[in-house]
């Protein structure tokens, strides 16, 4: 199977998740996009979409799907979203499309957060896929410079202004051992608005595309 085919799959299996839900919440990137294209069929049952970027708004826009705002619902039911990186544990490094913050958002709204991926994004030890760490932009090289403090390898990611006006910094070449405490640590610095360590609030279930199953765990 490609890659896309294992997405689809992936995407086919989580709309099982959203029966029966009125407001979902939807992720961003790739494997959504398959995901998103699927609820077409299904946009009469659901009153409406809580989204995670710009670009999930306006997909889902075209497929005629009711977008809100966050601020117009107490509670999501389902959140559906992909990842860059996923541990048996359930955290995930998210980001890759710099829409981290958003995400974080209404990941942390969400009764339930169901990550669909490929069997490439599942580690044992999260930190291959530079770790995203959205910053205000003023801050941008003090929050470097504590970065290298802790180890890592940052890396502007150039030209690059997230939905929220501000910019992304990756880090490279982090072995994440303790994924909960370096979230911690790294959105304590002055400066940092997001982490891409899913590690405080984690995936309820993950969906795998691996051969022509989907692992659920
Ligand atoms: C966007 C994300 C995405 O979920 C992550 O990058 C995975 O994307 P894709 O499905 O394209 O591999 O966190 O900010």
């Amino acid at each position: 199977m490609t890659q896309d085919e294992l997405k689809q799959q992936v995407a086919i299996a989580a709309i099982e998740y959203v029966k029966g839900e009125s407001i979902i919440g939807v992720g961003t990137g790739s494997t959504v996009n398959f995901f998103i294209d699927l609820l077409a069929d299904f946009k009469n049952d659901i009153d409406a979409a809580v989204s995670s970027s710009i670009a999930t708004t306006e997909r889902l826009k075209k497929i005629g799907i009711r977008v809100i705002e966050l601020s117009e619902v107490d509670r999501i039911g389902v959140y559906v979203d992909g990842a860059d990186e996923v541990n048996p544990q359930k955290k995930m490094i998210k980001g890759g499309g710099g829409a981290l913050t958003r995400e974080k958002i209404v990941a942390a709204v969400s009764d339930k957060f169901v990550c669909i991926v490929d069997d490439s994004k599942c580690v044992d030890v999260m930190g291959k896929f530079p770790l995203p760490i959205e910053v205000i932009p003023m801050a941008r090289s003090y929050v470097a410079r504590e970065l290298v403090k802790m180890g890592g390898q940052p890396i502007w990611r150039q030209d690059y202004i997230t939905d929220n006006r501000c910019e992304i910094i990756d880090i490279h070449n982090m072995n994440i051992m303790e994924p909960m405490t370096l979230e911690k640590e790294i959105n304590n610095i002055p400066g940092v608005v997001t982490v891409g360590l899913f590690a405080l609030r984690d995936a309820d279930v993950v969906l795998v595309g691996k051969g022509s199953e989907v692992i659920t765990y």
